[in-house]
């Protein structure tokens, strides 16, 4: 059993745990994700890492209470348990493992959108403990939805913050922001690394490849079991087939078929859905695992 340590509520419906898993703690790295199962009968949840503490043994996940399991995971309070907390899986951030020397030669922007400024915190994390100055860009739609603001303010170089409807720090989207911070406020950048909902990825990826600069997008939003048995994580990355929970969550946002994953993903909704994605990919509609659970 995984005992819950801490619980806060971060955001109307936005929750942040800390869970006692020692092992997970001492071997997680930024970019990874777990699978949360509440009890005995409880769904496989996806999450990616907000932050761990291997001396504590603690490792912090974020999530928001949409569907039913999730509003149930929202019930629990600190004291209380969860069944199972696997992880890590999944590949870690890509710079993990860069020398902090090659990472200082690059202008790295951080993207946060909505929820997905918990898995951007460990990465930016990462780089103020190597050295590592960045900018991040947080954005929601409004000021009650913005989250770790101040934790970020003290592991980045510089925090923007935006607001769709304009009611706290600047007016705009994600995209709005990067458009002001390279036209008009004249920086310059090398990598953008964007993770939050994956309309927000594919259009911060179709501005910056009209910038010219290189991103990696987190793919986790499309997960289901995250364990390359069900299929639902399935995406054209370049021409390659490739799963979110098994070859990612992180890929070059230049070369994710945004659209087909979004198309894909309301397909998969549904069981006639999930059955024509059966026949129409044959065997690569799973990326082979044990093969025995289909719906
Ligand atoms: P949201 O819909 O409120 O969007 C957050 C911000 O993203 C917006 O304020 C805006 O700045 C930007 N954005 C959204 N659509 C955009 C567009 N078309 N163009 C440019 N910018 C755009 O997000 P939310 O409700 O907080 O987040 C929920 C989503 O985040 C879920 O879909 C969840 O799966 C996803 N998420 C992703 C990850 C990940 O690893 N990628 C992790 C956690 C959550
Ligand atoms: Fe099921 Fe990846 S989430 S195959």
């Amino acid at each position: 059993m995984f005992e819950i340590i801490k619980k806060e509520t971060l955001a109307p419906n936005i929750y942040l745990m800390d869970i006692n898993a020692p092992r997970v703690a001492k071997s997680c790295y930024p970019g990874q994700f777990v699978i949360v199962k509440m009890d005995e009968k409880g769904e496989r949840i996806p999450l990616t890492i907000c932050d761990y503490d291997r001396e504590a043994g603690t490792v912090t996940i974020v999530f928001q209470a949409l569907g039913s399991s999730t509003r149930r995971m929202a019930e629990y309070e600190a004291g209380e348990s969860f069944r199972d907390f696997t992880g890590p899986l999944g590949c870690k951030s890509e710079l993990v493992d860069e020398t902090p020397e090659e990472l200082k030669k690059k202008k790295i922007l951080f993207v946060a959108g909505g929820v997905g400024t918990a898995p951007v915190y460990p990465q930016v994390k990462w780089m103020k403990e190597h050295g590592v100055d960045v900018d991040c860009i947080i954005g929601a739609r409004n000021k009650e939805l913005i989250i770790l603001e101040d934790e970020m303010k003290q592991v980045a170089g510089n925090v923007y913050v935006t607001t769709d409807d304009g009611s706290y720090g600047f007016q705009g989207n994600v995209n709005d922001c990067i458009k002001d911070l390279v036209h008009n406020q004249g920086k310059h950048y090398d990598l953008v690394i964007a993770i939050g909902p994956v309309i927000m990825m594919k259009f911060v990826s179709i501005l910056t490849k009209e910038l010219g600069i290189r991103t990696i997008v987190s793919m986790n939003p499309i997960m289901v079991d995250g364990t390359g048995m069900c299929g639902a994580c399935r995406l054209t990355v370049g021409n390659q087939v490739k799963f979110a929970c098994v070859d990612g969550p992180e890929f070059d946002g230049h070369l994710v078929d945004f659209d087909e994953s979004m198309k894909r993903q309301q397909m998969y909704k549904t069981v006639e859905g999930r059955t024509v994605l059966r026949e129409r990919e044959g065997v690569t509609h799973k990326s082979g695992g044990c093969g025995c659970s289909d719906d």
